[in-house]
């Protein structure tokens, strides 16, 4: 069956190779979204198991349209009861890309009355609409005139692990820091170390990945899992699978903070993660780290607007002498919105990713921490 895994704006790359891993097939990198081919197993496996997707959903039609009335007629031309039974609760999600349908909400409406007509017709009941926990959640993409019904296997974001009790301020979505990892070309064999890990997301992700957990480990239920058609049995069998694989940490992995809230509240998010303990997580200055080589290190330091810094162009620049002149021999990656602060840093990144972190773009800088300089590296 057909499968399109929707993603964050930048990590499609990295959500096709998570895909290849798992056998997926006919895989196809669109906008925010991969398509490819698979079964139930592989449906509840990208579910429970990839870090870079959001959403899972199953096409099941798709139309030209180009008003509210043909909207309308398409929807109610799909048989509905294989899909919502008529005491279910619904809801209907819409992405809309169309110079004919300008308000996403109304597409909404017009789809739900379609699917609520049909169903008050048939059986004199309709089901009602819940738009936190529903049964069937539908799923609208609109580009132009074209129209694609899905239906969202996911129920929720798959950002939401349901591991983060608490947030220090600006955390990282969760799915964003998967994939900075990924695109970073960790090996989970270096040492990891973030020492700005805020409420943890970088280092719990680091984590869940060195040890295998899969993304989905603490996701009390999916939204496949109150469809009609739902195999438990597969299900089960994907989920002990994917359990049987968790090992122990296959990498150091250091989270530290200027601030003692932000490490207690990274600890209180890691604290029923599986092999937790290896985890070093503790309050220090970046300025005051002993210095480490050999390391991979992630950042994502203050942008100065949920966090204010006193002059983020200094800032930034001690952020890179410090790098520098202490973390020779590692690697460094940099996660901001700041680009004009970037220019203070004073190192040459090598590689440059731009991602969209909550509707701002940001990039991720790679900088190459030779000991000594690059010219007597590239000797050597
Ligand atoms: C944008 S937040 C990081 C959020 C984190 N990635 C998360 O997902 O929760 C930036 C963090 O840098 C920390 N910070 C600022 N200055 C620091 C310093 N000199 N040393 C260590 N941490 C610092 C702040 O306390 C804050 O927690």
């Amino acid at each position: 069956m057909k499968i399109t895994i929707t993603t964050l704006q930048g990590l499609e790359n990295v959500l096709a190779q998570e895909l290849k891993d798992l056998n997926l097939t006919e895989i196809k990198i669109g906008n925010r979204a991969v398509e490819c081919e698979g079964s139930w197993a592989q449906v509840y496996k990208c579910n429970y198991l990839l870090r870079t997707a959001i959403r899972v959903l199953i096409p099941i039609r798709e139309y030209t349209i180009l008003d509210e009335k043909e909207l309308y007629d398409a929807i109610a031309s799909i048989n509905w009861d294989p899909y919502i039974k008529k005491n279910d609760t619904i809801a209907i999600t819409a992405v809309v890309f169309s110079e004919y349908f300008t308000n996403s909400r109304y597409v909404t409406y017009k789809a739900k009355d379609a699917i609520v007509d049909q169903i008050r017709d048939k059986y004199g009941s309709r089901p009602n609409i819940d738009l936190k926990n529903p049964d069937t959640l539908v799923h609208l993409f609109i580009k132009n005139d074209k129209l694609v019904v899905s239906l969202d296997s996911s129920g929720q974001s798959l950002h939401l692990r349901n591991y983060k009790e608490r947030f220090f301020k600006a955390p990282l979505n969760e799915v964003l820091a998967a994939g900075m990892i990924q695109l970073s070309g960790w090996d989970k064999k270096k040492t990891f170390v973030d020492p700005m890990c805020g409420s943890g997301t970088l280092v719990t992700e680091a984590h869940m990945a060195a040890c295998n957990i899969p993304a989905g480990y603490y996701i009390e239920e999916f939204g496949f899992e109150r469809w009609q058609e739902f195999y438990p049995d597969v299900f089960k069998m994907v989920v002990d699978n994917a359990e049987a694989e968790i090992h122990e940490p296959t990498a150091i992995i250091h989270g530290s903070d200027l601030n003692g809230f932000a490490v207690r509240d990274a600890k209180k998010n890691m604290q029923r993660l599986p092999f937790r303990e290896k985890v070093k997580l503790y309050q220090r200055d970046l300025f005051n780290l002993p210095s480490m080589s050999n390391c991979h290190i992630m950042m994502n330091p203050p942008y100065d607007s949920r966090i204010e810094i006193h002059n983020i162009h200094d800032f930034y620049n001690s952020v890179g002498d410090c790098l520098k002149n202490f973390w020779q021999g590692s690697d460094a990656w940099v996660f901001t919105s700041r680009s004009d602060a970037m220019k203070s840093f004073g190192l040459r990144s090598t590689k440059k990713f731009t991602l969209d972190n909550g509707g701002t773009e940001s990039k991720m800088y790679k900088f190459e921490l030779y000991a000594g300089s690059k010219k007597a590296k590239k000797q050597q």
